[in-house]
């Protein structure tokens, strides 16, 4: 992955490690030699990683980050290994009108998109700091930049990881800091957040978007989260660029029509 320099010894959390982006992340991270703590409510997928990557260490610890003690809880752990990078990349959404879909869902992801994410960023930074080095990368996406009607609650909990990430890593550049929080902005994606979101085994992915492939973004945000210095966000590609400046220049009935009319096929 070209001139990232990586310490003997360091590791790499990743929460919402077993599947999807966050298991893209990890096998990433081992490409360029990081030690890995990896995160999620149940981690076995690991072991594969494990065989794969017999040199580097491999923690697989069984959380689940909805619960907020646990945030604590990870990050004392935590405090035995070299950490360096935290990702917090667990996440999923709640789709459906906001009169119908599930208030208990909704709650929970605020636990786990919004609270989780705010701690471990809090207590990282704050760790970062004083040993004078580290980065968090937190998980936005490209929802982060719109209301969405029929998926309300996750674009907003994402919105809230944007305006946080943002105005975080801006205090760390005013004040000279090595450290960084960088919020990594994925369009949609083919995992399993799709059926978790819209509460379907087996949901058929619907986009009129083109999906990049998840090894390939994971790839190449990275890339960029880790070298940059002075952006706040990394939005990756081309056609997520493209949305990025729509959102931005459209009127806002235009973007609200058009996610309304994206969202509301997804069942
Ligand atoms: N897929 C997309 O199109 C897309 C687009 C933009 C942004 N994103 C964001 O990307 C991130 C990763 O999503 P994904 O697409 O990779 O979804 P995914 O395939 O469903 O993976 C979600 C990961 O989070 C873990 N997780 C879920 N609930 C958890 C909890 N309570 N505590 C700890 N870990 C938990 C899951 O493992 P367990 O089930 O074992 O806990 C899994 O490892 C999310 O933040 C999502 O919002 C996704």
């Amino acid at each position: 992955m070209g001139k990232i320099k990586v310490q003997p010894n360091r590791y790499a959390i990743v929460t919402g490690a077993s599947k999807g982006l966050g298991y893209a992340y990890c096998e990433e991270l081992l490409k360029i030699g990081y030690n890995i703590i990896g995160v999620a409510r149940d981690c076995s997928s690991l072991k594969q990683l494990e065989e794969k990557y017999p040199n580097l260490k491999i923690e697989a610890w069984n959380m689940d980050m909805s619960i907020f003690e646990n945030n604590q809880k990870l990050f004392d752990k935590a405090k035995e290994f070299d950490v360096e990078i935290v990702i917090n990349n667990a996440g999923y959404g709640v789709w459906g009108y906001f009169q119908d879909s599930s208030l208990e869902s909704e709650m929970n992801m605020v636990d786990l998109n919004i609270k989780s994410l705010h701690a471990l960023t809090k207590l990282f930074v704050q760790e970062f700091q004083r040993k004078g080095y580290g980065r968090v990368l937190n998980v936005g996406s490209m929802a982060s930049f719109t209301p969405a009607p029929v998926f309300a609650s996750y674009y907003a909990s994402k919105a809230y990881v944007w305006s946080l990430g943002v105005a975080v890593n801006t205090e760390l550049k005013k004040t000279k800091s090595k450290v960084r929080v960088i919020t990594l902005c994925p369009g949609p994606l083919k995992t399993d957040f799709w059926n978790r979101s819209s509460d379907q085994k087996d949901a058929k992915y619907k986009s009129t978007v083109k999906v990049m492939k998840t090894s390939v973004y994971a790839r190449k945000s990275l890339k960029s989260g880790l070298k940059t210095k002075k952006k706040n966000f990394i939005i990756t590609g081309a056609t997520n660029k493209f949305v990025k400046k729509l959102t931005s220049f459209a009127p806002q009935s235009i973007v609200l029509s058009s996610v309304y009319n994206y969202q509301r096929k997804r069942k």
